[in-house]
């Protein structure tokens, strides 16, 4: 037997009302459940032993008032049970929520992000059953088993050990019918899958089929596999159909045994017959709680190895407890630079980036180019140290980033990546996101920076239409000037742009580089281009070539005395010009 993982249910401090009132329920559903059996005793004495009139009128009342209340103590139990259980799942997933917002993107890059999300997803639903059903119907059929076992022992003693012998036996033929049939059923989906399929390309290549005359022969394939199906089917009623008469045979010899052996002891007077109706009735009611916990107890192991699958995620270090330093910068970022800086993926061979020494300062604007796949989007996500270096390091203002506190460092770095992402509201609120506080002023002013603010303007409900899902439709153009317009908003130190005007047209690009160049005179502005013209006239362009920095210059330097850039602007610039 596994650990049970009480973790779950955690602090249930504002829970205790539910959980007096789900424990007192689980007891009384018990109790009564068994009195009920029990009271068969008296019923079966007074109405056919002594006959006594009045309480025969008597008892119809007494069973219907001990039924209503354990329907009533029933609806109850279930009720606060499964509300205790939704409850902490509910802050299971919060939990959960949070510790992946704040796990370090390394994690990320040992598993997927969607793998590890759909995992996550599939193992809270997993114990969501867990903690609002197995454990609740565990509880509530042991203490019932428990109650009616010892009726069964109170009236019939020694009878109780036959009948015993017997149950498992019943128990175990049941098992077997529902493996039996989960076996046939998986075949006979698999067939049914196979015809399904069948249908769908004779459908797909109707017009093939009729070209090459193929109808006959399709047919014929079709009814082959139409009559594999039928067998399977047929085996799953067979099965069906030949297990309740073996099952109910079994019970019938049992109980034929009970009623020998009990029939005798009341002829010998050792026992009445209200005790033995009562010891059968106790007998069968067990019958079906015993029978659920072996299952739930099956599924609860099973619930137990998701648990502590989930409580590993939940018990990895977040990522402020592996990179927060404690320094915080008092002056704004004047100095940005790469001590020798390189960079491995994990589980990749090769370095990613190798060697890398550079030096930003604020005032410039920078320029990074370089092939596909050389590192830039690498390079500029060490900055925010959504990863950090595995040799080397970088410094701002002197000191090594993995010394600063990570928040307030981050609140100073734009960035504005390849992949853009937009969150589910409006359009305000994706601008604001860096700065909730900023007033309509400052975003208006934002988006007109990011070239954006007259589109804007021309929606129906402006700066209040919703975006992405259930709202409306962006362009890729559009999408990246909105991302522009919430990096600017953000006012940090450093702008990184990494492909961020790659969707826009050469005109509408141009326009938004002015407003930026502007807007950040006086910062650090740090742009990824594949198209040169965007580069041209930065104050230093840095090319990247497979992980290492190749040259640094301006672009007359660089186009005058390296082979490699000249050739990219040659081929660039020359496309339009013969
Ligand atoms: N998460 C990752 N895990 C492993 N390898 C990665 C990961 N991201 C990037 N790489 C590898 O690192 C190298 C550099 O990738 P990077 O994205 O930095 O290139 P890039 O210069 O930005 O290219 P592009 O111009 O296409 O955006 C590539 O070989 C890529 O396969
Ligand atoms: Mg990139």
């Amino acid at each position: 037997m596994k650990k049970f993982p009480w973790w779950i249910f955690g602090d249930l401090k504002d829970l205790k009302v539910f959980l007096v009132v789900a424990i007192v329920t689980l007891l009384l559903n018990a109790g009564i459940t068994s009195y009920l059996a029990y009271f068969v005793k008296d019923i079966v004495n007074t109405v056919f032993v002594t006959k006594n009139e009045r309480m025969i009128t008597l008892i119809p009342f007494i069973l219907f008032g001990l039924v209503l209340a354990k329907g009533i103590v029933f609806f109850v139990n279930y009720y606060t049970m499964a509300y205790i259980g939704q409850k902490v799942i509910a802050r299971l997933s919060d939990d959960l929520y949070e510790k992946v917002l704040r796990l370090p993107l390394e994690q990320f890059l040992i598993e997927p992000p969607g793998a590890f999300i759909s995992k996550i997803i599939n193992d809270t639903s997993l114990l969501q059953d867990f903690t609002s059903r197995q454990v609740a119907t565990f509880a509530r059929n042991l203490l019932t088993a428990i109650g009616l076992i010892g009726v069964v022992f109170y009236q019939g003693s020694e009878l109780a050990l036959l009948g015993f012998v017997g149950l498992p036996l019943i128990g175990f033929l049941i098992s077997r019918i529902g493996k039996r049939i989960k076996k046939y059923t998986n075949r006979m989906q698999d067939k049914l899958a196979v015809i399904t399929n069948h249908l769908f390309e004779g459908v797909k290549n109707i017009k093939e089929i009729k070209l090459f005359g193929l109808e006959e022969k399709f047919s014929r394939l079709f009814q082959i596999d139409n009559n594999r199906y039928l067998r399977e089917f047929m085996k799953i009623k067979k099965v069906e159909g030949i297990y309740p008469p073996i099952v109910e045979i079994t019970a019938a010899v049992i109980v034929g045994f009970l009623i020998f052996y009990g029939g005798k002891k009341i002829v010998a007077g050792e026992l009445t017959a209200g005790a033995f109706f009562s010891f059968i009735i106790a007998l069968i009611m067990a019958y079906e709680p015993i029978r659920k916990l072996g299952q739930d107890y099956n599924k609860i192991q099973q619930s137990i190895s998701v648990a502590e699958r989930v409580k590993r995620i939940l018990d990895l270090p977040d990522e402020y407890q592996l990179k927060d330093g404690d320094k915080v910068l008092e002056k704004p970022i004047e100095k940005l630079e790469f001590k020798g800086v390189s960079f491995k993926y994990p589980g990749v061979k090769n370095f990613t980036l190798e060697k890398i020494s550079l030096s930003f300062e604020n005032g410039k604007k920078y320029a990074i180019v370089g092939k596909t796949g050389s590192g830039k989007s690498t390079l500029v996500n060490l900055i925010p140290r959504f990863y950090d270096p595995t040799e080397g390091r970088i410094e701002v203002n002197g000191i090594d980033l993995r010394k600063l506190r990570l928040k307030p460092y981050r609140r100073r770095i734009g960035v504005v990546s390849q992949d853009i992402i937009l969150f589910r509201g409006t359009i305000r609120e994706n601008i604001a996101v860096g700065k909730p506080e900023a007033s309509f002023e400052e975003i208006v002013e934002a988006a007109k920076v990011a070239n954006i603010h007259d589109f804007i303007e021309s929606l129906p409900k402006g700066y209040d239409t919703l975006i992405g899902e259930g709202g409306i439709q962006l362009s890729g153009g559009q999408k990246q000037r909105i991302a522009i317009a919430r990096a600017v908003l953000k006012n940090p130190d450093i702008l990184i742009l990494d492909e961020a005007t790659s969707a826009l047209d050469s005109e509408t690009e141009v326009a938004v580089q002015r407003a930026l160049d502007e807007k950040f005179r006086d910062k650090i502005l740090i742009a990824i281009a594949h198209r040169l013209s965007t580069v041209v006239n930065s104050d230093l362009i840095i090319f990247l070539k497979e992980g290492r920095v190749a040259r640094v210059g301006s672009h007359r330097e660089l186009y005058e005395s390296f082979e490699d850039y000249k050739k990219l602007c040659d081929i660039q610039f020359s496309q339009f010009s013969d």
